[in-house]
């Protein structure tokens, strides 16, 4: 047997837990991959009211599992009792979009579910809480919960931008024939959608600069900008078009790595991306969740600065926030912000 947990028990809620990435996200948390081989988790499963018997029976097979880190699992329809003493939140629960879709499509749609979210976690979360959203626009999606609960730290709610991270990764190694352990350095900018900045400026493949060794396959800032770039931002579309469905288990693993980060920490010398309530750092809006190249430590994360952002990268990740701008606008012309916006 795996040991038990020896710290005490955290208390998860996961939204959507009855859809694809909530069914494959639930089974690796009780595993320990969100919080660790130490920490025992008590699971809270989230759904519409419509989907609480699909839930139950996630929760049967939880049960089923006989997980030695799974200290409880209970199933709610009620986004206040869901999220009573809740320490972490996977907002998961959300339309995905189909094909031909751009996430943008689903900001009416989905917005109203992460106000209602934000006035629960802001009534009855425990202190520590944090947040990932993955139901997309997820970078909109977090700036409406966060503004919806103003007693909570708005640095708390975050949205899922280690797909694209991962993504990227993959990318580069296929593209350098190398592993991705081999790859460091990549950064997302800006919005969860086909404008988000994938920044190879200080990557690296094998301790060079990504740019030199990609170079010498004869592989220049162009191809960077008409292929690899698009290629990672696209792919969500991609995965829609070959899989027929909107990925799943890679995001599934995105988020539980997410969070695993801002427990764990960063290794020294590395970031991840994570897209987080600009501080105005490298000229992004105060307040908006943009994506950044981001340390954690202690529970807590950090914007990597100072970093000479380069023209090249100045246009893509400005068009990218401008995106998030106008989104912010949009469903502040819906009414869907709350007191801190
Ligand atoms: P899905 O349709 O399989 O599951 C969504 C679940 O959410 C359903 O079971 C639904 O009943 C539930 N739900 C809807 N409204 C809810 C509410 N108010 N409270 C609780 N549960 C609610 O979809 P999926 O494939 O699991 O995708 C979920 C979301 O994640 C989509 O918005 C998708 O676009 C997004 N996504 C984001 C990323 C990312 O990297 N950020 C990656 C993949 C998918
Ligand atoms: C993804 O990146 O795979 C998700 O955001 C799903 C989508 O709609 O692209």
């Amino acid at each position: 047997r795996d040991p038990v947990g020896t710290t005490p028990a955290a208390t998860v809620t996961v939204t959507g837990a009855a859809g694809q990435i909530g069914y494959a996200t639930v089974f690796r948390a009780a595993a320990g991959a969100l919080l660790g081989p130490a920490t025992p988790v008590r699971l809270r499963l989230l759904e519409v009211p419509q989907a609480a018997r699909a839930a139950e029976g996630v929760a049967m097979e939880l049960l089923d599992g006989a997980f030695p880190l799974l200290a409880s699992v209970d199933v709610f329809d009620d986004p206040a009792a869901a999220f009573e003493g809740s320490e972490v939140g996977l907002l998961i629960g959300a339309k995905p979009r189909s094909q031909g879709m751009e996430r943008a499509d689903l900001l009416s749609a989905n917005a109203g579910i992460f106000s209602v979210q934000g006035r629960a976690i802001n009534d009855g979360a425990a202190d520590s809480f944090r947040a990932v959203v993955v139901g997309n626009p997820a970078n909109t999606n977090a700036l409406i919960a966060a503004s919806h609960a103003p007693d909570v730290p708005a640095e708390r709610f975050t949205a899922l931008t280690r797909l694209d991270h991962h993504r990227a990764e993959a990318q580069l190694a296929i593209a350098c024939d190398v592993s991705v352990n081999d790859v460091d350095g990549i950064a997302i900018w800006g919005n969860h959608s086909a404008s988000q900045y994938v920044d190879l400026t200080r990557a690296t493949v094998q301790g060079r600069p990504a740019e030199e060794v990609l170079a010498e396959r004869g592989l220049d800032r162009q191809w960077i900008d008409d292929f690899f770039i698009p290629k990672v931002a696209k792919r969500g579309a991609e995965i829609i078009r070959v899989r027929g469905g909107s990925s799943v288990a890679s995001a599934a693993h995105a988020a539980l790595r997410h969070v695993r980060t801002w427990l764990r920490g960063t290794d020294e010398g590395r970031w991840t991306s994570m897209a987080v309530p600009s501080t105005g750092a490298h000229g992004i809006p105060e307040g908006v969740v943009s994506s950044f190249p981001v340390t954690c430590s202690q529970g807590g994360y950090a914007i990597v600065e100072p970093w000479a952002v380069d023209e090249f990268s100045r246009a893509r990740i400005d068009r990218s926030v401008a995106e998030l701008l106008a989104e912010r606008e949009a469903v502040a012309e819906l009414g869907l912000l709350g007191p801190r916006a």
